[in-house]
């Protein structure tokens, strides 16, 4: 079945807009992800999808190609983030099967619940190997092509089109500090500061560097394993100012405001999408 557009994609949104552009992200079989790649081939990009589970991944390919007549959506699996080679090896299949990269998303992230006495440093070291060194290894393998996306569609461009962007998906939680998520919540701190340094260094290439931070986003893994009982539910529910969980969409949303023109003079800065939760409650 057709996913429909209000589930990943508002309204506001000109069909065509990422005609020519390509999206890599890392993560893109998951909900958030999918979410995200779906909006913007929705809106005329074709896409790479890196996942470590082969079938997961070319699954999800397949299904969000439906989304747009000629889209092409791959999916290469068996990469792990951890591994710059698997990442440089995914990257330049995807330029040799799409002719580019204009925008990436690191939004690849391993989770669990935990308290400090219940990490090892191994378990600790699992989760910023994934988030962090994943984040970087993405930025490292696809630089080369966002220069090259970013020379020609030069920001801002008279033509109106855009690339050279860079997204990795943050968290609220290192704004306070975040019990039974200490590894999580240092993994997102130190891929702000990440992009915050991408930000300084190749925005002079033309290229933004940004993270968006979701707040509790509704039917998503993380939140499955963070709010498994009603009543942590309802007690994060109580604590959004905005009086709901968010969407995948809200995020897909977010994402493809950054992408687009729209989002031009936005660099080395961090989209906050949670409904002003982690103002009220923390974290999340
Ligand atoms: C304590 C744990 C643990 C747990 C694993 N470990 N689970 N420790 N409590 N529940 C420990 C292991 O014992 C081991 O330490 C170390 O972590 C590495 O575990 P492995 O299983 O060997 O690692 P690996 O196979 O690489 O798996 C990584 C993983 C796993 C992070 C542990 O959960 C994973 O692959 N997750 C990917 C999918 C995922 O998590 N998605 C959710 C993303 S949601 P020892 O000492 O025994 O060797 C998300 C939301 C963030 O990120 C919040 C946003 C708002």
């Amino acid at each position: 079945m057709t996913v429909p557009r209000s589930e990943y994609l508002s309204s506001a949104w000109a069909d065509g807009i990422f005609a020519n552009r390509v999206l890599f992200i890392t993560g893109g079989a998951g909900s958030i992800g999918s979410a995200q790649t779906r909006a913007l081939v929705h809106l005329g990009a074709d896409a790479c999808i890196i996942g470590r589970n082969v079938a997961k991944t070319k699954a999800a390919a397949k299904e969000i190609a439906k989304v747009r007549p000629g889209a092409r959506v791959i999916g290469i699996g068996a990469v792990d983030v951890r591994n710059f080679e698997d990442l440089k090896s995914a990257a330049d299949h995807c330029v040799k099967e799409l002719g580019g990269i204009d925008f990436v998303v690191a939004g690849a992230a391993g989770n669990f619940i935990a308290p400090i006495s219940g990490l090892s440093s191994n378990a600790f070291k699992a989760v910023m190997d994934i988030d962090t060194i994943g984040t970087f290894n993405t930025i490292k393998a696809t630089m080369p092509y966002l220069i090259e996306s970013a020379s020609k569609n030069p920001n801002p461009n008279p033509a109106g089109t855009t690339g050279g962007r860079f997204l990795s998906t943050s968290a609220t939680f290192h704004y306070t500090g975040m019990p039974l998520q200490a590894h999580v919540s240092a993994a997102k701190a130190a891929i702000d500061s990440l992009m915050g340094s991408v930000s300084l260094e190749y925005g002079p290439y033309g290229i933004t560097a940004n993270t968006i931070a979701p707040g509790a986003i509704e039917g998503t893994e993380g939140m499955e394993r963070l709010a498994s009982t009603e009543i942590s539910r309802d007690q994060r529910t109580k604590g959004v100012p905005s009086g709901r969980w968010g969407t995948v969409r809200d995020i897909a949303d977010a994402t493809v405001f950054v992408f687009s023109d729209a989002g031009n003079y936005v660099n080395g800065t961090n989209i906050v999408v949670d409904g002003a939760g982690w103002r009220r409650q923390g974290g999340l």
